[in-house]
């Protein structure tokens, strides 16, 4: 501990701003090979992914699928199409449930939605953020028909816990795998370990085109076929030479353009070196920030790799040895302070998903899907470990996704412990920063 300055209080920067350059934290990363294979797409003239013949879409999806250990990828516009197709795929029926997890971006609750498949909000575990079993468990209703997965922050779930409670009650098992490409749970990737998974192709995800994009695995050759029929208005395009305008069933256009996959083909190509560089740059930090007292940093169980998409930090007033805050007073003077050094720490999810006004209005569908059945839904679930860790963390966000940030991380290690060195003024930032405790003491 150095006890050195803050920044805040007049210290010099611990990241000053030209440190955190592109070339080190910028996100995605574009090379001279993005920059061909985009105009390679413009001078080909084939642009969308229903041209005859191996086009990039198709070999985007010929390579995803070889990387995650898949029979069959298929790439649509966006991760959260992919989720809305893959329910629909599996035939999940307007009115049916699917557990989701209290703790995730608001895409893994509105594609069900869009389905109107009910979500049925499960708390989380507090170390590794992703679904409890145990909580799942408790929440199955013989409505139940999904489980969605969400591998949150790049950290695979406890698959195997929720493979078996999936298959005792014949239930779905979906990936929600936008945040975790290539990441690992006892071996297989994430996208080889439910029965349909979807991924996200935005660009700040790890995995990134230059927009929009979305990616689905799947084992399963009949929920395959039903994809490729579903992002293009039901019609049959494989094995036809001429496209015939018959539509086999009800169905929209989500398809990938062709630029878009050309694109992230030459960040394909790049992913597994940029994870090591990432994985090592990560770990070399958070080993580094392990000692300080009442930081918890993200934990990686042994039978997993993180794909280590957000950072999340939480901090445990009582073992900082500070007294009279609240954590969310707690969290907002850390904010302050590290931001103050240059560290754009920030909250991601404000309230549990539930909580989320769009979900508690039920506005936009006239009540659906969940007025298909009446009294069923009208009391929010407890979710405990979610409110915990939204109140008492933070995250660190596209810094470290590129490979040449490890310095700028070792920057950042450092603003934590100066921060922690300084842990009487964060205190008293902190008090004044806690409303409750600042009525109780008045
Ligand atoms: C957990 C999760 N699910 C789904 C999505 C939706 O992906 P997209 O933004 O490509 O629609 C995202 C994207 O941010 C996500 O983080």
């Amino acid at each position: 501990m150095t006890g050195e300055k803050l920044a805040m209080f007049g210290g010099s920067r611990a990241v000053p701003p030209e440190r955190a350059s592109k070339e080190l934290v910028g996100w995605p990363v574009i090379t001279d090979a993005e920059r061909e294979a985009v105009v390679g797409v413009l001078d080909s003239g084939q642009f969308t992914s229903n041209n005859p013949g191996a086009g990039q879409v198709q070999l985007l999806e010929r390579e995803w699928a070889a990387l995650v250990g898949t029979t069959h990828c298929a790439a649509v516009s966006n991760g959260t199409t992919a989720l809305e197709l893959a329910l629909t795929a599996a035939g999940i029926e307007p009115g049916a449930e699917i557990l989701v997890p209290a703790f995730s971006f608001i895409a893994s609750a509105v594609a069900p939605v869009n389905r109107l498949v009910v979500p049925v909000f499960v708390d989380i575990d507090p170390v590794t953020f992703t679904m409890d079993p145990r909580a799942a468990a408790a929440a199955i209703t013989p409505r139940t028909a999904a489980i969605l997965a969400v591998h949150l922050h790049g950290l695979p779930c406890d698959m195997a816990e929720l493979r078996e409670l999936a298959d005792r009650h014949g239930l779905l098992l979906v990936e929600d795998a936008a945040q975790s490409h290539a990441a690992r749970y006892r071996g297989v990737r994430t996208g080889a370990l439910g029965d349909i998974a979807a991924f996200s192709l935005n660009v700040v995800k790890n995995l990134p085109t230059c927009g929009e994009g979305g990616l689905i695995t799947t084992n399963n050759d009949a929920l395959h076929s039903r994809l490729l029929r579903l992002r293009q208005f039901g019609e049959v395009l494989e094995g036809r030479v001429k496209r015939d305008y018959v539509s086999h069933e009800l169905a929209g256009n989500a398809k990938l353009s062709a630029v878009q996959a050309a694109f992230a083909r030459c960040q394909l190509d790049r992913l597994e070196d940029y994870h090591e560089a990432r994985d090592r740059n990560v770990r070399a930090m958070l080993d580094r920030l392990a000692a300080l007292p009442g930081l918890r940093v993200p934990h990686c169980p042994e039978d997993r790799t993180h794909a280590w998409h957000i950072l999340r930090f939480r901090f445990d007033a009582e073992a900082m040895g500070i007294e009279g805050v609240t954590p969310g007073g707690l969290r907002a003077a850390i904010e302050r302070v590290m931001r103050a050094e240059g560290v754009p720490l920030q909250q991601y999810q404000r309230v549990p998903l539930p909580r989320q006004k769009a979900l508690l209005t039920r506005e936009g569908f006239g009540g659906y899907p969940w007025k298909l059945h009446p009294g069923a839904y009208d009391k929010e679930g407890e979710f405990p470990n979610t409110l915990a860790v939204i109140e008492d963390s933070l995250t660190l966000q596209r810094w470290h996704l590129n490979p040449a940030s490890g310095p700028v991380l070792q920057d950042c290690a450092a603003a934590f412990e100066k921060v922690w060195g300084n842990l009487d003024r964060v205190a008293t930032l902190a008090r004044a920063m806690s409303p409750a405790t600042a009525e109780a003491a008045r």
